[in-house]
C-alpha cells in the first residue's frame, strides 16, 4: 500500500488535496508531527489532525517525531488519529502494547531494540532517511534492515518511510507499505505519481 505523507503537500490546498487523494483510492494518510527537539524541524499539530478528521474518513496515522511521546499520544487520538506511531528511542516501555500504537525506528538504532516488542505492535515504521525532512535520499542500508526485521519473526507488518520513489521501492523487498511524500506531491498530478509507483 502507498501511504501519502502530508508533509510534502501544497499547504494552501488541503481540501483539494484530500479530495484528489480520495478520488485516487487512497485509504490512509501519514501525518508527520515534529517538535524541533527529537528532530530539527516543526510540522503539524493536533489542530491539523482535527481538521483532517472533520473532512475525511481516511485512516489517519500520526508519526510522532517528538520527545516524551507519552504526553502527546492521547492528544492525537482525541484529535482523531486512527493510529499513532511513536519512536522506540524515546517511548516509555509501559506505553508499548496499547491498541493502535505502532513503533518507528531511526536509521541508526539497532533493529534488535525491537525484539522485546515484536508481538506487541501491528506495524513497525522503518525510517529510510534521518527523520525531520521530506525530500531526502533513500538510505541503501534499509534493504538489509528489512531482512533483520524479518529475522525477528514478529507479528508486525513493515512500513518504510523516507526517500521512496519508483526506483527505490524495489529495494524494499519484504516491506508491506510505503510512505511517500515528495515523489507523489511533486509529480505532475497525484494520479500520475501513484501510477508511477504501481508500474515499479
Ligand atoms: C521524514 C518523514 C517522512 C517524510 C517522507 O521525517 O517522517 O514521512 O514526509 O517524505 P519523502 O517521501 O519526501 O522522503
Ligand atoms: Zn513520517
Amino acid at each position: 500500500m502507498i501511504i501519502p505523507s502530508l508533509l510534502a503537500y501544497d499547504g494552501v490546498m488541503l481540501g483539494d488535496t484530500l479530495s484528489q487523494l480520495e478520488a485516487c483510492g487512497i485509504k490512509r494518510l501519514h501525518i508527520d508531527i515534529m517538535d524541533g527537539h527529537f528532530v530539527p524541524n516543526l510540522s503539524f499539530g493536533p489542530h491539523t489532525v482535527r481538521a483532517l478528521r472533520k473532512h475525511s474518513s481516511m485512516h489517519l496515522d500520526c508519526h510522532l517525531m517528538v520527545q516524551e511521546p507519552e504526553k502527546w499520544v492521547d492528544i492525537f487520538f482525541q484529535a482523531g488519529a486512527d493510529s499513532v506511531t511513536v519512536h522506540i528511542e524515546v517511548v516509555p516501555k509501559n506505553l508499548i502494547g496499547r491498541p493502535h500504537l505502532n513503533l518507528a525506528i531511526r536509521p541508526r538504532t539497532p533493529i534488535q531494540s525491537l525484539e522485546p516488542y515484536k508481538n506487541s505492535v501491528s506495524e513497525v515504521l522503518l525510517m529510510s532517511v534521518e527523520p525531520g525532512f521530506g525530500g531526502q535520499a533513500f538510505l541503501p542500508a534499509t534493504s538489509e534492515r528489512i531482512m533483520q526485521l524479518h529475522a525477528l519473526q514478529g507479528s508486525f507488518e513493515i512500513v518504510i518511510d523516507g526517500g521512496m520513489t519508483p526506483a527505490t521501492m524495489p529495494l524494499c523487498v519484504g516491506a508491506q507499505h510505503f510512505v511517500v511524500g515528495s515523489a507523489l506531491f511533486r509529480a505532475p498530478s497525484l494520479h500520475e505519481g501513484l501510477c508511477a509507483f504501481k508500474r515499479s
